[in-house]
C-alpha cells in the first residue's frame, strides 16, 4: 500500500473542507508578522555571515545538540543492576521505520562485551558431518543477503499487563528496533557443516557470560535466520552484538543471540534457562505456554503520545505510529479517536515490509476536544491486534511476555497526553 489508500481521499476531503479556515489562519499569521517584523526573516543571522564548521569537524557525526533528548532511557526500578538491564528506544521522537543503532534499545543479561573481529570465532557442531569453526574473515567470503526486520523483546509492554503505568510509548513499547541487516544465511553455514538427518533443532549461544542460549527449530534456521554483521549499512554496534549476531525475523528478541559463539545441532530442544524459567508465559492455571516464539501483530501511536503532546493547538493534526507483525506484512492499521467506538483506516506510508516496522499516518482536523486515541494493526494473515482485556481473559495476569494489546492515549484539551485504558 502507498499514499493512495482510502485515507488519502479523506485527507484531500479534509483539505478542501477546511480551505477557508486554513486561509483565514494564514492571513492572521501574516498580519501578525507584518505588525512585528520577524528578525529571523528580516535580519542577517550569524550563521549566514561567517563560516560554518570545516568538513573534518566530525569524522563520524553525532546528532546536533538540539536533538540530544532523542536518546535511550531506562526505568530505574525495573532492574537492580545495569549489566543485566534494559533501556528503551525513543520511538515517540523518531519517524520513518529504521532505528538508528545509536538510540536502539539494548538488553544484556550480563553486560555488553567487547570482541574484536580478529578474536571472533563461530563454531558449528553437534549433529553435523563436519564440525567447523569460522573466523570473521571466513564469514565475509560467504554469499550475503539482506533483510529489514524488527527485533522486539518478548517483554515489550510487559509492565502493561497489570494496568496502565508508564507515561510514554518509549517506556510502554520501546523494547523494539528495526534495522536493515546484511549477513550470511545460517542455512549456508549449516550446509557447509552438513546437518545429519537426526538434526531437528539448532541451539545458538553467545560469547558473553550469560551465553543466552536458545533452541531454534531447524525449519526456521534454514528459512530466514541470518548470521549478521552489518546493521543500517555499518558494522553492528558493540551493544547489538559486534561483530556478529543472529537475526531471527519475526521471532522474540531473546532468540537474536548477540556476539554469536556457537550453533549446535541437536535432535531435540535444549530446554535452557532462557526457554523454561524465562520466556515462557505463565497462565492463570499454573501451566506455562512454551515456544511462544512469534511476535504477533501490534501497533502503537507514537505521536501524539505522553512524551509527544500536542503543542500547536487545534487544527490540522498529524497522528503517526508504528505497526509490525512477526507473521508477515501489515495489511491495515485502523485508528480511533473515540476509544474504539468508530475506526478509520490510517495511511500506510512507504513500504509495508514483511516482519519489519511499518509506519502509518492519519491526518485529522483536531477541534481541541479530548481524544481517546488507539491504533489496531491487521496483518496479512487477517490477524487483528486484540485489546489488552481480551488478552488478559485468555492469558491471565501472571506473565510479562507477549503483550500485543491495544494501547490507549488520552489526549486532553490542552494537548497533554496520558496513558490510560478504556473498558
Ligand atoms: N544475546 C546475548 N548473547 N546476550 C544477551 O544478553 N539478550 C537478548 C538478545 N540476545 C542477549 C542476547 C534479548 S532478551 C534481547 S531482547 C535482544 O538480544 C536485545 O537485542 P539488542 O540489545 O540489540 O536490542
Ligand atoms: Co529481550
Amino acid at each position: 500500500m502507498t499514499d493512495d489508500t482510502p485515507n488519502a481521499t479523506t485527507r484531500r476531503g479534509f483539505l478542501r473542507g477546511t480551505a477557508a479556515v486554513a486561509g483565514a489562519g494564514l492571513a492572521a499569521a501574516s498580519a501578525a508578522r507584518a505588525a512585528t517584523p520577524d528578525p529571523l526573516i528580516t535580519e542577517v543571522q550569524s550563521y549566514a555571515s561567517g563560516f560554518g564548521d570545516p568538513v573534518d569537524a566530525a569524522p563520524y557525526g553525532m546528532p546536533i545538540e538540539f536533538e540530544k533528548h532523542v536518546v535511550r532511557r531506562n526505568v530505574e526500578w525495573l532492574t537492580e543492576s545495569p549489566v543485566s538491564s534494559i533501556n528503551f528506544t525513543p520511538i515517540h521522537a523518531l519517524e520513518g521505520t529504521i532505528t538508528p543503532q545509536g538510540c536502539a534499545f539494548e538488553r544484556h543479561h550480563s553486560g555488553a562485551i567487547e570482541m574484536s573481529k580478529s578474536d571472533y570465532r563461530l563454531m558449528i557442531n553437534g549433529l553435523v558431518d563436519q564440525p567447523l569453526v569460522f573466523t570473521f574473515e571466513d564469514l565475509l567470503r560467504f554469499p550475503r543477503t539482506m533483510t529489514t526486520a524488527f527485533l522486539e523483546c518478548a517483554a515489550n509492554g510487559g509492565m502493561e499487563w497489570g494496568g496502565a503505568q508508564l507515561e510514554g510509548c518509549q517506556f510502554t513499547q520501546g523494547m523494539i528496533h528495526n534495522m536493515e541487516y546484511t549477513g550470511v544465511p545460517l542455512r549456508l553455514l549449516l550446509e557447509e557443516a552438513g546437518v545429519q538427518t537426526a538434526g531437528k533443532w539448532v541451539y545458538a549461544e553467545g560469547h558473553d557470560a550469560s551465553s543466552n542460549g536458545r533452541s531454534i527449530p531447524l525449519e526456521k534456521a534454514l528459512d530466514d535466520v541470518m548470521v549478521a554483521f552489518f546493521a543500517n549499512g555499518e558494522a553492528l554496534r558493540k551493544e547489538h552484538g559486534y561483530p556478529v549476531r543472529l537475526v531471527v525475523p519475526g521471532w522474540e528478541g531473546n532468540m537474536w543471540v548477540k556476539w554469536l559463539r556457537r550453533i549446535s545441532v541437536y535432535d531435540q530442544p535444549v530446554d535452557s534457562r532462557e526457554e523454561t524459567s524465562k520466556y515462557t508465559d505463565l497462565m492463570s492455571d499454573g501451566q506455562a505456554r512454551k515456544w511462544t516464539w512469534i511476535m504477533d501483530a501490534k501497533s502503537v501511536i507514537t505521536s501524539p503520545s505522553p512524551q509527544a503532546p500536542i503543542r500547536h493547538g487545534k487544527g490540522p493534526l498529524v497522528i503517526t505510529g508504528l505497526a509490525w507483525s512477526g507473521n508477515g506484512r501489515i495489511e491495515r492499521v485502523d485508528v480511533t479517536t473515540d476509544g474504539g467506538v468508530s475506526w478509520q483506516p490510517a495511511r500506510i506510508t512507504g513500504d509495508a515490509k514483511s516482519k519489519a516496522l511499518t509506519r502509518f499516518h492519519l491526518d485529522i482536523d483536531w477541534d481541541g476536544s479530548e481524544l481517546m486515541l488507539q491504533s489496531r494493526a491487521v496483518d496479512e494473515t487477517g490477524y487483528v491486534q486484540p485489546t489488552k482485556d481480551a488478552l488478559r481473559a485468555v492469558r491471565g495476569l501472571n506473565t510479562v511476555y507477549h503483550n500485543n494489546g491495544i494501547q490507549t492515549w488520552w489526549v486532553k484539551a490542552d494537548g497533554e497526553v496520558e496513558n490510560v485504558e478504556v473498558a
